[in-house]
């Protein structure tokens, strides 16, 4: 039911001469005509929305009465009053605006499905909803009037136990539950670490290409970001010490890096940790797809090796089960502990907790770590179905240095005179997701490429279409 929302019917005005029915009337009539209010829409009861507005219930009548009279609206028995659903639908216009042609329309519920060879999104044709729905429902039927009270903020306490006892047995992360903080994802815990950690103007390494939310989050928050250089084994740690050797903060991807895909050699990992804890410095380690490896099996977290206490543990649930979730991790040292709890409860009301719940039954029933496991399988198929077609459609032209993680893949068009950005444009045109490797970062010329996801090419013959319609694209 909708029920005089708020841009609908502010609050009514005694001071003015309008008589009260006609301001009813009047906020009723311009939230039908600014399209607040859609045909078909259920309005409140008059006697609960003269409770709302503190006005008698026959003033309420009073309008309502000649709402209908003029055809908005249209009484339905038992089902009580609705805007009359033959009216036009109009377009929803922002508050205290009046009706203009281009008022952005929210987007409905069924957004469109994210355009072929998107980057970062999980196979969502393998998700399995039923059980999810299932698992949720129970959770919804078992609601009791505490649950509707605010939660905890750092978290929902079965699923930081969940948390606790996943990291420990399949990333080697050794942390109790109360050092974990659910968050609203990976940005969220980031700008979390940057509120109770750094002050402004603080100076963060970030690697370079990397993720660019990373360096939003952190200039957002006033910090001065420096890029510091990738290689096939990782940032570069000497050149990140010769740039800024006091910088606060390391903002790093350790086990899959994003792009490039590399893993972070145990040499560079020591000698950040190194780093971190004779600068007295932070570390945040992204682990935010560490448990999709392809060959052998997914590498310990950076945080296993803090022996320091330096590293700051981001995990994601966007990559492992979904990203409409919207919900993520923070491991802080136990020494943070009290900072962070502090911080979280200033910050905001946490998350949902039906979704908490849910996820630590998902959790904790062993669902987890099987979907994990058949998603381990599928990726390494659907990765396998388009390096096959890159390769039938390109021939020699591609090259696609494949790495043993991921759930994207970098492919290198040899003998094309233009410029990934240039590609990755018309790829786009044609209606293919694909990103130039050249935009994440700062340093250019050996960082060309096309990044592709390939965890929803479903088929043999999909991966087939894709490649022939990307061939023709790139000219
Ligand atoms: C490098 C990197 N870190 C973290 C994330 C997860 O972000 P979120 O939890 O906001 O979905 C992503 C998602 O694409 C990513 O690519």
């Amino acid at each position: 039911m909708i029920e005089s929302p708020d841009n609908a019917l502010p609050g009514i005005d005694r001071s003015t001469a309008t008589p009260l029915h006609r301001q009813v009337y009047e906020r009723f009539r311009t939230a039908i005509e600014h399209g607040v209010l859609r045909p078909g829409d259920r309005v409140a009861s008059a006697r609960s929305l003269a409770s709302e507005l503190g006005v008698a219930r026959g003033t309420v009548e009073a309008a309502y009465s000649q709402l209908a009279g003029e055809g908005y609206f249209c009484a339905q028995g038992q089902a009580g009053t609705v805007v009359s659903p033959s009216l036009p639908v109009q377009r929803p216009v922002r508050a205290g605006s009046r009706p203009v042609a281009d008022a952005p329309a929210l987007a409905g519920p069924a957004a469109p499905p994210p355009p072929p060879l998107q980057l970062g999104i999980p196979a969502l044709d393998a998700f399995p909803r039923k059980l999810w729905a299932r698992l949720m429902a129970r959770r919804a039927r078992a609601m009791g009037a505490a649950d509707l009270f605010y939660g905890d903020p750092a978290g929902h306490a079965p699923l930081r136990e969940a948390i606790a006892a996943y990291l420990r047995v399949s990333r080697g992360v050794a942390c109790q539950p109360a050092q974990v903080f659910v968050t609203g994802g990976y940005r969220a815990s980031l700008a979390l670490v940057a509120r109770t950690l750094l002050v402004r103007d603080d100076r963060v390494w970030i690697e370079d290409p990397g993720y660019a939310p990373t360096r939003d989050v952190l200039h957002s928050a006033g910090h001065r970001v420096v890029p510091v250089p990738v290689d096939d084994e990782g940032l570069m740690v000497a050149r990140g010490v010769r740039r800024s050797p006091k910088a606060r903060m390391a903002v790093v991807t350790p086990s899959h890096q994003a792009p490039l895909g590399v893993s972070m050699s145990l040499a560079r990992r020591l000698q950040l940790l190194d780093w971190a804890s004779r600068a007295k410095a932070w570390i945040v380690e992204d682990d935010y797809d560490g448990e999709y490896r392809y060959a052998g099996a997914p590498l310990p977290a950076l945080k296993s090796l803090d022996g320091h206490d330096r590293v700051l543990y981001a995990g994601s649930f966007s990559k492992v089960l979904y990203p409409g979730l919207a919900l993520g991790y923070l491991v802080v040292p136990e020494s943070l502990r009290e900072r962070f709890e502090n911080a979280s409860r200033i910050a905001s009301n946490g998350c949902p907790q039906i979704m908490q719940a849910t996820v630590a039954d998902f959790m904790r029933d062993g669902h987890f770590s099987r979907h994990l496991k058949k998603m381990r399988l599928l990726y390494a198929r659907r990765r396998a179905l388009l390096v096959e077609a890159l390769h039938k459609a390109f021939g020699d032209g591609v090259r696609i240095n494949l790495q043993a993680g991921g759930m994207h893949l970098i492919a290198r068009f040899e003998g094309h005179r233009d410029s990934d950005v240039v590609l990755a444009r018309r790829a786009q045109a044609a209606g293919l997701n694909c990103q130039p490797l050249s935009a994440r970062g700062t340093t250019s010329v050996e960082s060309q490429g096309l990044l592709m996801g390939f965890t929803n090419v479903a088929s043999p013959t999909q991966a087939r279409q894709l490649a022939t319609r990307l061939r023709a694209a790139l000219g």
